[in-house]
């Protein structure tokens, strides 16, 4: 299995940042490789289709964000990293899962996904659907393993997870989304959408890794705050690239937001306000680790590589 991490430009890292993200991410990366594929059944188990077909997209080549994200911020909260894996794989299956969907005809209807032809393309839509519901399930079996820790027990870990992916969060954001498609909506909805299909699993995957690491509110507020910004950031400038970036460098198909004539900051605010915001969020997500005195290099740098993304 290959996992691609772009590799970040020089200029991408702000001055004081003397820290080697391309080697955190490939070593993060690999080390959530090794375990989702220890916790994914094997590609002959059977029903074999489903695990291929779960096994396909997980492995497909995905930047592995969300469980750099929540590693880097156990790191900060002076944590564990190894008792934060079996939460950075949960979130993977999550998002994958979010993917899967996303990409459907009756979704997004969308070809290619992380460089290669989307699920439903490959394995039927029926099968897409329940690899996604696997995912989904599989989330929640492998968190469930984590250890659990004083002020975190398992329970308020499933909870968060549960209330980032549920019917309050990501999915009322894709909800909107389907339902905003073709209308002219206000800026505040269109902040609703991508609060919510976006910055909601982004801003849990920080708050879990701090959890693992037992951090005190004050901490957990920060970076509550900084994953908040991160993730909606992280929405505008997908945003921004489906108008401005080649299908090849995107890895999905390019231009697909306006063909469907999607709620996106591009086409609501235009590029240049895009801009402006993204560049706003990004400043917020900056000051929201202030408190961590230098201690939150990886959360830093890893917010840096999200939000200076070639566009
Ligand atoms: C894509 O997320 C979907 C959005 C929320 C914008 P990523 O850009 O993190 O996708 P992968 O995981 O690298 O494929
Ligand atoms: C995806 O948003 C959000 C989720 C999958 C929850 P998009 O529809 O903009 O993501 P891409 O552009 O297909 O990756
Ligand atoms: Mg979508
Ligand atoms: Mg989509
Ligand atoms: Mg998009």
């Amino acid at each position: 299995m290959s996992v691609t991490i772009k590799p970040v430009k020089d200029q991408s890292l702000s001055a004081e940042t003397a820290f080697d993200l391309g080697d955190f991410l490939a070593v993060r990366a690999a080390r959530v490789n090794d375990a989702l594929d220890r916790f994914i059944p094997r590609a002959k188990t059977p029903p074999a289709t489903l695990h291929r077909a779960m096994r396909y997209s997980l492995f497909a080549g995905g930047k592995r964000l969300r469980p750099a994200l929540c590693l880097a911020a156990a790191q900060a909260c002076g944590g564990d990293e190894s008792e934060a894996l079996p939460l950075a794989c949960a979130l993977e299956c999550i998002h994958t899962y979010s993917l899967i969907h996303d990409d459907l005809p009756a979704m997004d209807n969308d070809d290619y996904r992380r460089g290669k032809l989307t699920n439903h393309k490959v394995f039927g839509e029926g099968i897409a659907i329940l690899a996604g519901d696997a995912l989904l399930t599989q989330a929640f079996e492998i968190a469930a393993q984590c250890k659990g820790w004083e002020r975190y027990p398992q329970s308020t870990i499933i909870l968060e997870l549960a209330r980032a992916a549920g019917s309050l969060q990501l999915v009322a954001g894709q909800v909107a989304d389907l339902e905003a498609e073709g209308k002219g909506i206000s800026t505040r909805q269109l902040r609703y959408i991508h609060e919510r299909k976006t910055s909601a699993l982004l801003r849990c995957s920080v708050r879990l890794g701090a959890m693992s690491a037992n951090c005190n509110s004050a901490q957990l507020y920060s970076l509550s705050d900084f994953g908040y910004h991160v993730g909606l950031a992280f929405q505008v400038i997908d945003d921004i690239l489906d108008v401005t970036q080649t299908s090849e460098k995107l890895g999905k198909t390019a231009g697909k937001d306006a063909q469907a004539q999607k709620a996106t900051y591009p086409a609501i605010v235009g590029l240049k306000r895009s801009e402006s915001i993204a560049q706003r969020l990004t400043q917020r997500a900056f000051a929201a680790l202030k408190s961590f005195d230098g201690h939150a290099a990886a959360l830093d740098a890893l917010a840096h590589y999200l939000l200076e993304r070639d566009r």
